[in-house]
């Protein structure tokens, strides 16, 4: 009933969401997924699309509770990429067929607006046929529109939860969901196709605050979710509790599958982490994007946000040519186009 009401309408009271997720959380049922599948058909196909990801830094300005590569975390052996490791990085990346490379790093101030949109230009003139997404952070509005305007295309910043109380329980006091959500508004107003998403059993999080980030994401419409399970990391206050879980993950994709059904959603490192056929799984539940690592082998294994992270030791060919074949088998086709949102064309884009 519920299903048939989502797919429908693309849109249920909270009370109704909350039963939805209460009543797949411990096994999805066929029919949710089915729909979420069906409703994905719709706009994609059968595609699932490649985005390279670079992890270009791992230091960070700020102490998220739970990350791996966070401020306070004395352990961690800290490293940057230069602008040239980046470019060599894409272009091993387009050699192997990628048309969108995700730019991810920490917080970390070494990247001044100056040395960012050098990097984006960098990367704009010598593959203007791809799509360059950025996952960098907290900005200002500014800072986002001279990205923008130096090339890059989309930008990931999940709002980790939209629930102000829990907010406060993942984060030092000196980050703010209020400003978090304001970025995410910004960068949709300045152009970029923006990604939002969360955690999925972080610490302390209730079903009232999936809810949350159900409606959150509902309002503001974004262009790709990505979502994955909380997987402790050792380094952290969070080092023994619970991770998130598979089938609560594959529930919630398939939920935003049908709540956002042009969404573009990764089916995450994180998911494939915590199980073998994770990744899978979240395919099957709708989700319809890969970002196989592109980042210098010798620097992986220190992009730590939590423990056990898969695919470190291997070459970014070896993720490539695994990822595709895993895809193939689950009954989808790899798509290595540059992957816009569904009728939405980049103004970067040729
Ligand atoms: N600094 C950028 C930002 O804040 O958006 C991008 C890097 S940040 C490490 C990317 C994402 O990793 C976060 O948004 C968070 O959801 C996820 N992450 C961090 N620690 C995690 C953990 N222990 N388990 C699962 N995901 C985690
Ligand atoms: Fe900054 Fe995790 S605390 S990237």
């Amino acid at each position: 009933m519920l299903v048939e009401k989502l797919y429908e309408n693309n849109e249920l009271k909270p009370y109704e969401l909350k039963e939805l997720i209460e009543e797949n959380s411990a096994e999805p049922s066929p029919k949710l997924l089915n729909a979420a599948l069906s409703v994905r058909k719709k706009y994609y196909g059968n595609g699932i699309y490649f985005r390279g990801l670079i992890e270009f830094s791992n230091y960070c300005k700020n102490d998220c509770y739970y990350c791996g590569i966070r401020r306070g975390n004395v352990h961690a052996h800290r490293y940057r990429l230069t602008k040239e490791k980046i470019l060599k990085c894409c272009r091993n990346g387009y050699r192997l067929g990628f048309r969108t490379f995700v730019l991810q790093s920490g917080e970390d101030m070494y990247y001044t607006d100056e040395i960012m949109t050098d990097i984006i230009s960098s990367i704009r003139r010598e593959f203007p046929d791809c799509a360059i997404t950025l996952s960098v952070g907290e900005k200002s509005y500014e800072t986002y529109e001279r990205y923008f305007q130096a090339g890059a295309d989309r930008y990931l910043l999940r709002h980790e939860t939209a629930n102000e109380e829990h907010y406060r329980k993942l984060h030092p006091k000196e980050l703010s969901l209020k400003n978090r959500k304001q970025c995410l508004y910004n960068l949709k107003e300045i152009g970029f196709q923006i990604g939002a998403g969360f955690m999925v059993g972080s610490p302390y999080q209730t079903t009232d605050n999936l809810v949350e980030d159900l409606l959150f994401l509902k309002e503001l419409n974004p262009h790709m979710v990505g979502i994955g399970p909380f997987v402790p990391s050792k380094d952290t206050i969070f080092a023994h509790e619970k991770k998130g879980t598979l089938n609560m993950t594959v529930a919630l994709i398939a939920i935003i599958r049908l709540l956002l059904p042009k969404a573009l959603i990764p089916s995450t490192t994180a998911l494939g982490t915590i199980h073998p056929l994770g990744r899978e799984k979240g395919f099957k539940a709708g989700a319809n994007v890969v970002m196989p690592n592109l980042s210098p082998v010798g620097v992986r294994r220190d992009y730590s946000l939590y423990d056990n992270k898969i695919c470190t030791g291997e070459e970014a060919a070896e993720c490539r040519y695994c990822l595709d074949n895993r895809i193939k088998v689950a009954g989808f086709v790899p798509d290595f186009s540059r992957g816009d949102y569904y009728g939405m064309k980049s103004v970067h884009a040729l």
